[in-house]
């Protein structure tokens, strides 16, 4: 039976896009949700800190680094997938969804881990993986055999002859490249696969699946869980004619390659969206009481903004199902001026579901760092954005470091995506350089393992700029952590927003609250020095400011004060001033 609570989230409405303010806050009778203040911050597991020597990042490792999360400000980890697995993309190909891949640790160190966090009042998110298993997985297996009630779980065709010779039942192609069927001997059949050959699609046309994959997130969740990043959502439903997909048309792709096509019947299937409600539902049955905390799922889906809202659960105040916002990542880069900033924040901020909740995403380990693929001057400004608007923050492991893309070359290179693409092309996908261990010191392997040879090269300025020097002094990770802090004020909880284009290149935007203080925030994305006049844009800001948060290459400190009509702002230099004198706030 559905369980009812009352939802303590009055609010008021969102966005009143006829006048500058974009967003309405929410009013004092709002309670935020555990997820809504909060920093969801990815651990990339086999890349964060080795406790046993082999190279590889694990659990007891995140262990060890759980009061560095906490003093970092983060509310909840998830942690890249964990289950056993033969490692082919790196966790996301399942052999047992039950078990913790022996690469990592077991089950046991799980439940320390979980229980380690939970007392730092840390939640935890696992990373799921529901579009495919791995060809090792049992189910699949059985499959092949055609042993029930596993015939039907996976998706089969058979073969179509052209002129005699055995060809795949349509065009369609994998993300990884290649045809999207591979032939089973076994079974004398072809079977679907949308990312590599070894991880084969489960069938959502068969309700067994459901319940299978259903089972297995109770698993976890009656173990204590917090909740799930769902991978690859937009990719599990297919059409059921599987008729050929379209010719995209674009330049310089090959026929292999994904994008040689376009994919209106193996992507954004209206069918995703009632499997997500399933588990909303699911998930929601775990709040059996008033005071019981909401588990969570968040989406992982590239899609148009307005393709990714039915997502959202549907009574968005008192649920926690969310698509990831991926505009910053998909469309922020060197080019954006402060109209392209204005418009990607608005685009979510307008489209959501009334009452919902935003996040923002910048880095994850399927794209550049955000410092490679921007400019590491820039990092503090943008952190400063994602942090002081309203919603949802979601940091990728070294991110608050400033960490960059470590370079990778051939020879080096484990991304199976990459390594399908040869060593002419592998450069365009490879996503081996923002999966590069974390820098903990200068010590050997940069404090991330005691092994002879790591998995991936360690970024070879850690010598210099690691976590431990950059404790020392005024670095990204200090602005990062003030930042952190400050996204607990009810003004940056509750408050409007209202953003403007104070130039061509420097964005700002102000967070305002009842009496409150305001926030400011002001960032150059250009090249040049800019002197802005903030008055101009909000004329009732007082003449004189205080600079709350100030990035590394500002020339301004906290405490500092400056002058509302020429605020002077260095390239790439961010500031977060605050209309109060008072150290309080
Ligand atoms: C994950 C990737 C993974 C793919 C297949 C994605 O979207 O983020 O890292 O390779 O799903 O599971």
């Amino acid at each position: 039976m559905l369980n009812v609570f009352l939802c303590l989230g009055l609010f008021v409405s969102h966005y009143t896009v006829n006048t500058e303010i974009i967003y309405q806050g929410f009013n004092s009778s709002f309670v935020p949700q555990w997820w809504q203040p909060c920093i969801i911050y990815e651990v990339y597991v086999r890349s964060f800190k080795d406790s046993n020597g082999d190279g590889l990042g694990d659990l007891n490792g995140i262990t060890e680094k759980v009061d560095y999360l906490k003093n970092l400000g983060v509310c909840a980890v998830w942690l890249s997938p964990v289950f056993k697995s033969p490692q082919l993309d790196f966790g996301y190909d399942i052999s047992n969804f039950r078990e913790i891949d022996p690469i990592y640790g077991t089950t046991h160190d799980f439940d320390r881990m979980l229980e380690k966090f939970h007392k730092a009042g840390i939640k935890v998110l696992l990373d799921f993986v529901p579009n495919h298993t791995s060809n090792m997985h049992d189910w699949f297996k059985k499959s092949v055999k055609k042993i029930d009630p596993y015939t039907d779980y996976f998706i089969w065709k058979d073969a179509k002859y052209v002129d005699g010779v055995r060809s795949p039942p349509n065009n369609w192609l994998s993300v990884f490249s290649g045809s999207a069927w591979e032939w089973s001997e076994g079974r004398q059949q072809y079977y679907f696969h949308q990312f590599l050959v070894e991880q084969p699609d489960l069938n959502y046309r068969n309700p067994k699946v459901h319940e299978e994959i259903k089972d297995v997130m109770r698993f976890w969740l009656d173990r204590g869980l917090d909740g799930f990043r769902i991978d690859a959502i937009c990719h599990v439903y297919e059409k059921e004619d599987f008729a050929d997909e379209p010719l995209s048309g674009k330049p310089g792709v090959l026929p292999t390659d994904y994008l040689y096509l376009d994919h209106p019947y193996t992507m954004q299937l209206p069918e995703n969206v009632g499997l997500v409600k399933e588990w909303d539902e699911l998930i929601y049955s775990y709040k059996k009481k008033e005071s019981d905390e909401l588990k969570i799922l968040v989406l992982e889906c590239y899609a148009p903004t307005k393709k990714l809202m039915p997502y959202y659960s549907n009574d968005s105040t008192c649920r926690s199902t969310f698509p990831f916002n991926f505009n910053l990542v998909e469309h922020m880069d060197r080019e954006s001026d402060a109209q392209d900033l204005k418009t990607m924040i608005s685009t979510w901020l307008i489209n959501m579901p009334e009452g919902s909740w935003a996040n923002w995403v910048i880095s994850n380990h399927d794209r550049d760092r955000i410092a490679s693929r921007m400019e590491s001057t820039l990092l503090d400004g943008i952190h400063m954005i994602q942090m002081m608007l309203p919603g949802t923050a979601i940091t990728y492991y070294g991110d608050e470091l400033g960490m960059e893309n470590s370079y990778v070359r051939w020879d080096q290179v484990t991304d199976t995506f990459a390594l399908n693409y040869g060593p002419e092309r592998f450069q365009l996908v490879n996503r081996d350089p923002e999966r590069s261990p974390f820098p903990w010191d200068d010590t050997k392997n940069a404090g991330f393992s005691d092994a002879s040879n790591v998995w991936l090269p360690i970024h070879p300025n850690f010598w210099a700029d690691n976590m431990k020097q950059q404790s020392k002094r005024k670095s990204h990770l200090r602005t990062y952590k003030q930042l952190a802090r400050l996204r607990q004020n009810p003004t940056l909880i509750y408050g409007d927003l209202d953003m403007f284009t104070l130039s061509k290149w420097t964005f700002g935007f102000t967070r305002s609250y009842k009496d409150n203080p305001t926030y400011v925030v002001v960032v150059n994305f250009g090249s040049e020095t800019e002197t802005v006049d903030l008055l101009k844009f909000r004329p009732t800001l007082p003449a004189i400011l205080k600079v709350k948060v100030s990035s590394l290459n500002s020339g301004l400190v906290t405490g500092n004060l400056v002058n509302a009509t020429s605020i002077f702002l260095r390239p790439k230099a961010g500031l977060v001033l605050i209309t109060s004198y008072s150290n309080e706030v």
